[in-house]
């Protein structure tokens, strides 16, 4: 049965709400959010509809639901709902965008070295494109006036992550939107790691594209992404790879003829997972009840928090030096992250290796004390 929630709550009040805090340590948001009773009560709903009305519930409902999570998906980036499509996942849905470009006229895309390896990818297989990489000075961020500069005349997208998976910075982002404006650039924003655990502002960003999905800040489950894409440039777009979703006349079943919708669903394909639109409404609820700048100050303070038991345990941490640039996605240096990771499962402690690092996310509905006990066990798994 969905809560029903009235005015601010405690954090701790929160914490009924994720059931596996019930059962484990769990400090690994930034790879999978922690399932809710929420979600889980409109994934209900959505099974109760199907055993009721069958098929008949795509016109009467559920075509519904994905225009009230795009909706939704809209209001939390300060988008208008026409700019947002649902994808299968951030791969598909940059398959889809990139397949909209002319590369003959300019065949470069410009990308972060510390971004998600799908954005490059994309890239690199299409025939004729250079994909141009820019290094991190710092190993934590990309200076964004190293990445401005490396955009011309040539440069058909540029793409930066707004949250880097690999070191948890926040990413500043305007001198790389400017340049690529002044060049006549696309301007791409990986936000899969930043949705629901840091503000998104579209225009603050200057971004022309972002994408970003449900499964892990914003702790409703795989299945799902969503792209959104400036006004302007949803009518300049084509793309080359489509489907039946991004047919005005979908419901005409015409295979005779074939014109795009007006909107962001132009960059949609086939049937989304009806599952995951239910469980990221259902998230999203608490998102939005929580409010993302107070989620975003709560996990701020526990990330000051754990650098602090870190450092105190001699820990290093590999991170942006200031507050206001790091996220809660921390990085702890380990010689075997992956037998740390196995030590602390079996103290109950969930957290995440990537090589050569212990990767650690606590979220709003994390506590101090289990901060303390990652860091308490961790410790003396060394000793
Ligand atoms: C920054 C970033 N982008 C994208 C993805 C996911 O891509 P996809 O939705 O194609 O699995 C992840 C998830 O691991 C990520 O951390």
């Amino acid at each position: 049965m969905a809560l029903v929630y009235l005015g601010a709550m405690e954090w701790s009040e929160w914490r009924a709400e994720f059931p596996i805090l019930q059962r484990r340590n769990y400090l690994n948001s930034c790879s999978l959010g922690a399932l809710s009773r929420s979600a889980l009560a409109r994934v209900g709903t959505f099974h109760d509809e199907w055993h009721t009305y069958g098929a008949s519930a795509w016109y009467e409902i559920w075509i519904g639901r994905l225009a009230e999570l795009r909706s939704r998906v809209a209001r939390m980036i300060g988008a208008r709902d026409p700019e947002v499509a649902l994808a299968a996942s951030t791969s598909s849905a940059l398959s889809v965008l990139g397949s909209a470009f002319d590369y003959t006229q300019r065949n470069r895309v410009v990308v972060a070295a510390l971004d998600f390896p799908t954005v490059a990818y994309q890239w690199m297989v299409r025939p004729g494109v250079e994909v141009v990489r820019i290094p991190s000075d710092d190993g934590v961020s990309i200076d964004p006036e190293r990445m401005a500069a490396a955009i011309d005349d040539r440069t058909a997208i540029v793409s930066v992550s707004h949250v880097f998976f690999t070191t948890g910075a926040i990413q500043q982002t305007r001198p790389i939107a400017d340049a690529a404006r002044r060049h006549g650039a696309f301007f791409l924003v990986d936000a899969y790691q930043s949705a629901g655990q840091v503000p998104i502002d579209v225009t603050a960003l200057g971004a022309d594209a972002l994408v970003t999905g449900p499964l892990k800040w914003l702790c409703g489950g795989p299945g799902l992404a969503y792209l959104w894409v400036r006004d302007e440039w949803i009518h300049a777009l084509r793309p080359g790879i489509t489907g039946w979703f991004a047919a005005r006349d979908q419901f005409d079943f015409d295979i005779d003829h074939f014109e795009f919708k007006s909107d962001a669903r132009r960059f949609e394909l086939g049937t989304p997972a009806l599952p995951t639109v239910h469980s990221a409404l259902g998230a999203q609820d608490i998102i939005a009840r929580t409010g993302i700048v107070r989620i975003r100050e709560r996990t701020s303070e526990l990330t000051q928090h754990l650098l602090l038991r870190l450092a105190e345990h001699g820990f290093a941490v590999h991170g942006a030096p200031e507050p206001a640039d790091r996220s809660a996605l921390v990085m702890v240096p380990h010689p075997d992250p992956h037998a740390a990771v196995r030590h602390l499962a079996e103290n109950d402690i969930i957290v995440d290796a990537r090589p050569g690092y212990v990767r650690v996310s606590p979220h709003f509905y994390n506590t101090h004390d289990e901060l303390d006990h990652f860091v308490q066990v961790l410790a003396t798994a060394r000793s």
